[in-house]
């Protein structure tokens, strides 16, 4: 039998999971839950034979009122971190007026994490927004940007003393990809490369005021945003031309932001799913998908090595802040979280100041444009009991986790 080899990590790595507000709470209204209803999703997803049914997060995994149990199983899986959204519908749920009790149960949150010792990374901005945003024009509309420093403010004075790491936006360059441009997302503006760029710059803006909002009532916090930064290769890396649509994708995809914002950071928080190999002919993707997770989204775990030894050129501080497999059998998620592990440990190796790694996701979640179909738990959730059941994979997370380890 060959040799294990144990690959250690450094002392301090933060292991954990992440979660988002809309996905794993329940019973919110937003954009999000009135998109979901609407008349152009409805028939949308009738004309692809779906069921609209299995599109609607509703009580998601009931994790507002689940949440110790929930805890209890980050604990659980021997895990230092936690991340977490609020949602910024239940906090302001009318323009200007500001939900004390909802408030309260955040605080109730935060500290039952505290009881357990969790590192806490709290996202502030998940995609979603109040409706009476959206109605405004959301992101695109100038006031946004005011109104999201308001409600920042509002959350760093009242829930900041059990906070560890601050996001301010997840993977705003997502947002704007899936809601301007594709349209599955809401505003669902398929094409409207005006409201792209109007929401982008208010994006940037805010996100660099919230930032200065945070330090300036907490200094010393540690506050960035996510970042979803696929790995881009060339299909012929012979190619100049390849290359260049590489470089361009790489810019609009995630640098031209990092870039924007890099004083405004205090570090890097990624999120790696996807790799893609991009050629100057149409349809300027040449990708191969022989290894894959359920949703047909190629497993390809070099590239974690690939983007961490490009974001190293910023300077800072590395956190994996997402990253996971949809898979329900669980019978590729063990060696998918071991062969990126070994990849992150290899850029450690060679210099990365790559500081921590957090699984997506704790539990079976509400999958966005996919519906319920996708399953990244490593606990499944039954949406009728709302029951957790550990995957055989938490066994091995947890290992890794506790012991700050690999062995391949
Ligand atoms: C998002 C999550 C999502 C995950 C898997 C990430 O880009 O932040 O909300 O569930 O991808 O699709």
């Amino acid at each position: 039998m060959a040799e294990q080899k144990i690959l250690k990590f450094p002392s301090g790595f933060l292991w954990g999971v992440s979660t988002s507000a809309y996905q794993i709470e329940g019973g919110i209204t937003n954009d999000w839950s009135e998109w979901e209803k609407s008349e152009l999703r409805i028939k949308n997803l009738e004309l692809r034979n779906l069921n609209p049914r299995d599109f609607i997060c509703g009580q998601a995994c009931d994790s507002y009122n689940r949440y110790e149990e929930d805890l209890d199983l980050v604990k659980k899986l021997g895990c230092g971190a936690f991340r977490l959204g609020v949602e910024w519908a239940r906090i302001e749920p009318v323009e200007g007026k500001f939900n004390q009790a909802e408030i309260e149960h955040y605080k109730e949150v935060l500290r039952a994490a505290k009881k357990r010792d969790l590192q806490v990374i709290l996202t502030l901005w998940h995609w979603t927004n109040p409706i009476w945003l959206a109605e405004q024009g959301g992101w695109a509309n100038r006031k946004a940007v005011d109104y999201f420093i308001r409600y920042v403010e509002l959350i760093v004075k009242k829930l900041g003393q059990d906070v560890d790491f601050w996001i301010t936006l997840n993977e705003p360059m997502a947002h704007l990809g899936f809601g301007y441009l594709r349209g599955n997302f809401p505003p669902a503006r398929r094409g409207d490369l005006i409201g792209l760029i109007k929401a982008y710059k208010n994006l940037v803006k805010a996100h660099k005021l919230a930032y200065k909002k945070i330090q300036q009532i907490q200094p010393q916090s540690k506050v960035s945003f996510t970042s979803l930064t696929d790995y881009f290769e060339p299909a012929n890396k012979y190619n100049p031309l390849d290359w260049l649509i590489v470089i361009i994708a790489r810019y609009w995809h995630h640098r031209k932001f990092l870039n924007e914002t890099r004083s405004y950071i205090d570090f890097i928080a990624f999120d790696y799913y996807f790799h893609q190999r991009l050629s100057w002919l149409p349809p300027f993707k040449a990708n191969f998908n022989y290894y894959t997770n359920d949703m047909g989204w190629e497993i390809y775990p070099a590239g974690i090595y690939c983007v961490i030894k490009y974001l190293t050129s910023f300077k800072k501080p590395i956190y994996v802040m997402e990253n996971g497999i949809a898979d329900a059998a669980d019978k590729k998620r063990i060696k998918f979280i071991v062969d990126h592990l070994k990849h992150i440990h290899r850029s450690i190796s060679e210099g990365a100041d790559v500081r921590g790694y957090l699984y997506w996701s704790l539990l079976d979640n509400f999958e966005w444009a996919h519906g319920w179909a996708p399953k990244f738990g490593l606990y499944t959730m039954d949406r009728r009991t709302f029951k957790r059941t550990p995957r055989p994979s938490v066994a091995l997370y947890s290992e890794i986790c506790r012991n700050n380890r690999i062995l391949i």
